[in-house]
């Protein structure tokens, strides 16, 4: 998920990229508000943490950009892609690192782990908008 920030800093297309060139395959993809009740979920883990309140308004603060991806390894791959949560420590190179400085600024989300993927794709989609197709490249990426 781009982030508010990401949205309003113009950055979807340069996530997007990222994401794409390593191969992965989008398989749903939407401009979209997340409300107070799905901030709530999706951060339940967060609850009574220092920071969950300012987490919720900062996700429900603007537009958001949320994908579904699919690929070998996507959960770790991605979770690369993106850097470390605190942009102090995400490295060069990846996307926090490259583009945000503060933890409660960092342009992206990434679910940390498969299982999480799926609680977290059924907050934001109905299965209708999944798109299930054949990428021609495949045969270039996997082997
Ligand atoms: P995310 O869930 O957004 O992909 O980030 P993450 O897994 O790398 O980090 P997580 O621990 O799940 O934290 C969720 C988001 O909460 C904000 N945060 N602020 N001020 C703080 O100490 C603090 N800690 C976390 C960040 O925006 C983080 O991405
Ligand atoms: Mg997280």
């Amino acid at each position: 998920m781009i982030k508010p920030d990401g949205v309003q800093r113009g950055l979807v297309g340069e996530v997007i990229r990222r994401i794409e060139k390593v191969g992965f395959k989008i398989i749903a993809m939407k401009l979209h508000k997340v409300t107070m009740e799905q901030a709530e979920k999706h951060y339940a883990i967060h609850k009574g943490k220092p920071f969950y309140e300012g987490l919720l308004e900062y996700i429900t603060s603007g537009p958001v950009v949320s994908m579904i991806v699919e690929g070998k390894e996507a959960v770790k791959i991605t979770r690369k892609i993106v850097g470390a949560t605190n942009p102090v420590d995400a490295e060069p190179g990846s996307i926090r690192g490259d583009y945000s400085l503060e933890i409660g600024r960092n342009i992206i989300h990434a679910a940390d782990s498969p299982e999480n993927a799926i609680i977290e794709y059924k907050i934001y989609f109905a299965e209708e908008e999944f798109e299930v197709y054949q990428k021609s490249d495949e045969v270039w990426i996997y082997e």
